[in-house]
């Protein structure tokens, strides 16, 4: 991809506090503003992803946060960003704020203002500011070979919400996606942080093959999956055999697909990995001597966690079935 340096003309990214930026984007930005302490900045918001205000909310502020949480850091500050229609009943204005401001409190922050604009179609989301000490950065880069790639929450949420825009998904799938959806990846951070790591992302709109495609470029290796070892939430293999993929997972086939190789997976799973995902886990690439110990702090935590594939000498990704 272009980097979007390319679109300003002076060069963003030449402060030396800034330690990750536009030069070679990752989940956040960082900059250092002390020696122990560096402040993440990020914002991401997004039109409705289910039906109820409140659970909207919530996953729209999980999902804004995953971003600070996928660079290493805890979260401290944040602030709406909403469009809401000139028509929309006050008490769902209130129930999507209520949604985002307790899941920001459950992560230990605090919304300290926002900006409302007027628009046809509701947006929600946040502007977060989290910090994290400058050692404990956790980028996309750094995977190297020998390292086991790890897996924080299941995927299919977004074939699954997609479903449930035409009435055909199954409550238990949206009850499953919901939960996951509005969990924060701050213990899986916290799991990952606690030990040593080489490379964290999250898994958000580019679908888990987008987003382990950027890990594998930054990091100058390979990624390869087994496909037998992804966690998906009920009912999306379902949902993927009756090709009741959203217009993102075409768009993400398209622009990734010439990275990765596949052994003989049906079009329906291949086509499930290249599907957006909405607030999904962290991808952590480890060295492979401290999966005992991360996996003893998942439990300690309850944080549940999947062992998925291994980083390889080379480039792209193999996905073996
Ligand atoms: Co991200
Ligand atoms: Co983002």
């Amino acid at each position: 991809m272009r980097p979007l340096t390319e679109l300003f003309s002076g060069r963003p990214d030449q402060d030396a506090n800034l330690l990750v930026g536009l030069g070679e984007a990752d989940d956040a930005a960082v900059y250092l503003i002390r020696e122990e302490t560096a402040i993440i900045l990020t914002i991401d918001f997004f039109t409705p992803v289910v039906d109820d205000p409140y659970d909207y909310g919530a996953i729209a502020a999980a999902n804004a946060m995953s971003d600070v949480y996928a660079m290493g850091g805890e979260v401290l500050l944040a602030l709406n960003v909403s469009c809401f229609p000139a028509d929309l009943p006050l008490e769902i204005a209130r129930e999507i704020l209520r949604g985002g401001a307790e899941k920001v409190c459950e992560a230990g922050g605090v919304i300290a203002g926002g900006h409302t604009v007027e628009d046809r179609e509701p947006k929600y989301g946040l502007a977060v500011m989290g910090l994290v000490h400058p050692d404990k950065v956790t980028t996309k880069g750094g995977a190297r070979p020998g390292d086991v790639l790890v897996l924080t929450k299941p995927l299919g949420v977004g074939i699954v919400t997609t479903a449930l825009k035409s009435d055909v998904a199954d409550p238990r799938s949206i009850a499953e996606a919901i939960a996951s959806m509005a969990r924060l990846n701050r213990d899986a951070a916290r799991a990952i942080s606690g030990g040593a790591f080489h490379a964290v992302t999250d898994i958000t709109g580019f679908g888990l093959l987008g987003h382990a495609w950027e890990m594998a470029e930054r990091s100058g290796a390979g990624l390869s999956f087994d496909f037998e070892a992804f966690p998906f939430v009920y009912g999306a293999q379902a949902l993927a055999d009756d090709w009741l993929f959203p217009a993102g997972a075409n768009k993400n086939e398209a622009a990734y697909r010439s990275h990765v190789l596949f052994s003989r997976l049906s079009d329906e799973m291949q086509m499930l990995l290249f599907t957006p995902e909405t607030s999904g886990g962290l991808l952590a690439a480890l060295p492979p001597e401290e999966v005992d110990s991360f996996g003893s702090r998942c439990v300690a935590l309850d944080q549940p966690y999947w062992v998925v594939g291994e980083v390889l000498e080379g480039e792209g990704i193999e996905v073996l079935a």
